[in-house]
């Protein structure tokens, strides 16, 4: 377990905003965060998990314990004649975990290839891309209850999973702290149709077999296409969730805008896509308080020279007037808030 003081959140996470961390402390291991959470409640500190910061927004200083979760493991648990069993350590590098997961051909998660982030963060916002999501595979989730003080075991349906969202993405009422993930891998490829996208990267590029591998490494060229490497530009991926109507609402937009993309939603509800929005609004390659709209993307923010999340706020209230007062929709910010 490492414990340190006074670290930056601009480093922590990757839209590279905050101010400090008054203690950060690593975890390896179970034992390594029961004694984290005791050295917060000693203190009478609050703590929040963070994986690799790629979906939570900092601002300003932290007085609490941020608690990084690096525990380990990568177990194939069991196997059938359709499928094999993972379980894997909250802290395992997400598309370190798919990489592996399609060398053995399995199927399941190979289109959320290139996402950053750990897995075990992969339930809380029920990650999801090109027409897979966490909870298409996961099984169950072992995790730390923080109201009942004991290590549990969750099924699927216990995480109440729908479109970016589970049991744990409000910090208010969550109270388990995932330490390992266990998925169900098929051994069946997907099949076509695929997500627009995919579909006219794969046809163009004559690829048939639809293995995990070759889905993968269609999956890493197009996202290469439309999103920001972390590494090199501070994001947090979409920045926006696509908002959820009701059908009369969204068939009254769709009379004036006929070309909205749009996805039914059970019976009353349609999903339409906040990157077209804010594109149609004019606002790709926006930039002002050192923020971007990026140019090949709508949906994402880039912090160009941004320090402060009060740059962020005033960009994101900016965006969100400008395509509510085009197309009467009030877009929601998708990445968590961290603060205290
Ligand atoms: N679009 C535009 N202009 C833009 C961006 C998008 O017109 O600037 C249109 C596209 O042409 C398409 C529609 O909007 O018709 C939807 O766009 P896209 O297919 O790129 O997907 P998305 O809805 O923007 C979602 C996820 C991504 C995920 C992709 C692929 C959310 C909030 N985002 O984006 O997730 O990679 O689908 O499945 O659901 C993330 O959460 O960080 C993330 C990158």
């Amino acid at each position: 377990m490492v414990v340190t003081e006074q670290q930056s959140l601009a480093d922590m996470t990757t839209m590279r905003l905050g101010g400090k961390a008054r203690w950060v402390i690593e975890v390896a291991t179970n034992d390594d965060l029961l004694l984290a959470l005791h050295f917060a409640s000693e203190r009478n500190l609050p703590w929040f998990v963070l994986g690799d910061g790629s979906n939570v927004i900092a601002k300003g200083d932290y007085e609490g314990v941020i608690i990084l979760n690096r525990i380990a493991g990568f177990e194939k648990i069991d196997e059938d004649d359709a499928s094999a069993t993972y379980k894997i350590g909250a802290g395992k590098v997400w598309d370190a975990v798919v990489e592996r997961v399609c060398e053995a051909n399995f199927s399941g998660i190979e289109a959320m290839s290139a996402i950053p982030g750990r897995a075990g963060s992969t339930p809380v916002q029920n990650v999801g891309a090109y027409g897979q999501e966490i909870a298409d595979t996961l099984v169950s989730l072992d995790a730390y209850d923080t109201n009942s003080n004991e290590f549990v075991t969750l099924s699927r349906d216990d995480c109440e999973f729908s479109y970016r969202n589970s049991v744990f993405k409000n910090p208010v009422t969550r109270h388990h702290i995932i330490t390992s993930i266990t998925l169900r891998l098929r051994k069946t490829q997907m099949t076509p149709p695929f997500y627009p996208a995919l579909e006219t990267y794969l046809g163009s590029h004559g690829v048939t077999d639809y293995s995990p591998q070759n889905v993968r490494a269609a999956v890493i060229a197009v996202r290469a296409e439309k999103l920001p490497p972390v590494e090199k530009i501070a994001s947090a991926g979409s920045f926006f969730k696509n908002p959820i109507i009701d059908k009369a609402t969204a068939e009254q937009l769709l009379l004036e805008f006929p070309d909205a993309p749009h996805w039914p939603m059970g019976e009353d509800k349609v999903k339409l896509a906040a990157g077209w929005l804010i594109d149609q609004a004019g606002l790709k390659g926006f930039s002002k308080y050192g923020m971007a709209v990026y140019p090949k993307n709508a949906l994402v923010i880039t912090n160009q020279y941004a320090t402060s999340s009060s740059d962020l706020e005033q960009f994101k209230s900016e965006i969100i007037d400008i395509v509510r007062d085009q197309f009467g929709i009030i877009l929601e910010q998708e990445p968590e808030d961290l603060s205290s």
